[in-house]
């Protein structure tokens, strides 16, 4: 018994350590290892042994199995390796030619400003709720002091939706205005950026879908100089400068008073060029103080609460930013577009 074992591992030690393919190793592994295999018959072999014999020999066994699977093993990923560097070889290989490039996505350049705008908000201690795109008339225009009849429904007439409930694609961001007072409880600061849409001819400079950012304050006594100089803030932060502003009556059925912010012209400086049509200024932000109407409808009590508001033209700021000349490449579709915006 003890010869036949010495042979069995001799010769599968041989055939393990010459098998040159992994065709021949799995035939090794049936060969010794398997059910029928020259192992196995011997371990079978013990039945035939004296029983005080059988722990050693059995312990032979078990340990030459063990060792033949592990070689069998190790020969197979020598094989396995030898295998890859003669295909290596075969093929000439240039371990200088540029790799394939990947596609790398990138931020559309709304994306950028708002994200940089949700920042310097967020900082200054703007809370962002997100509110739906698919408004009521109530939100849209009753809530904000524009009633059925009102001439200012013409400027906004919009994309009405065939369901039950009056629902609209929102014309601005204000319903937001309404909405956060009925969600929070005064005082509050909240921005709300967004996609808006306008029954528009589009041309250059008009879309039918496209973002601003609207911004309210509501607070005890907030004053038009409090409007002034939080614009004045943001408009710094915004453009990373101090900004000369102008204000002009601007009406609006939501704000009482109601303005036209206008910044100096950021391509001439306020000596006159084709972007501000030679004005020397450009006109950026409507805003106002939040009209009673407004507070009433947001479930505030106008005598004891008051606040702004101002909404921002989110893609006519990426316009200027970037120079931009065309608003219908912003939501165009075309990667081209876009990726020129891709931050290295
Ligand atoms: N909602 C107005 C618009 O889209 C902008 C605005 C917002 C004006 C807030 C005043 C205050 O034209």
């Amino acid at each position: 018994m003890l010869e036949r074992i010495g042979e069995v591992a001799a010769e599968a030690r041989r055939s393990i350590a010459g098998a040159a393919d992994e065709e021949s190793l799995r035939e090794l592994q049936v060969r010794y290892l398997g059910r029928k295999g020259e192992v196995t018959a011997l371990l079978k072999g013990m039945g035939g042994l004296p029983p005080e014999e059988r722990p050693r020999v059995g312990g032979m066994v078990n340990a030459l199995r063990d060792e033949l699977t592990a070689a069998i093993e190790a020969r197979h990923q020598e094989v396995q390796a030898q295998e890859i560097r003669r295909r290596l070889a075969a093929t000439p290989f240039d371990a200088t030619l540029p790799g394939i490039p990947r596609p790398v996505g990138a931020l559309h350049p709304l994306s950028h400003i708002q994200e940089e705008l949700e920042d310097i908000f967020l900082s200054m201690g703007f809370i962002i709720p997100d509110y739906p795109e698919a408004e009521s008339e109530h939100f849209n225009f009753e809530a904000l002091n524009i009633p059925d009849d009102h001439p200012a429904r013409d400027m906004q007439d919009t994309f009405w939706l065939d369901l039950p409930g009056r629902l609209l694609l929102r014309t601005h961001t204000s319903p937001g205005q309404v909405r956060s007072m009925r969600e929070f409880t005064p005082p509050f600061r909240a921005i709300f950026p967004g996609r808006v849409y306008r029954y528009e001819a589009v041309d250059a400079s008009h879309e039918h879908t496209f973002h601003q950012v609207e911004g309210i304050l509501v607070d005890r006594e907030v004053s038009v100089a409090n409007l002034i100089h939080s614009m004045k803030v943001l408009l710094a932060e915004i453009f990373g400068r101090e900004m000369t502003i102008r204000l002009r009556p601007g009406y609006f059925p939501f704000v009482e008073p109601g303005f036209e912010l206008d910044i100096r012209c950021t391509v001439c400086g306020g000596g006159g060029c084709p972007v501000c049509k030679r004005s020397g200024w450009l006109e950026l932000l409507p805003c106002g103080l939040i009209h009673p109407a407004v507070l009433r409808a947001g479930g505030l009590d106008p005598g004891a609460w008051s606040g702004w508001a101002f909404g921002l033209g989110l893609s006519r700021l990426v316009m200027m930013k970037y120079g931009i000349d065309d608003i219908r490449l912003l939501l165009g579709g075309d990667v081209r577009f876009v990726e020129q915006f891709r931050k290295v």
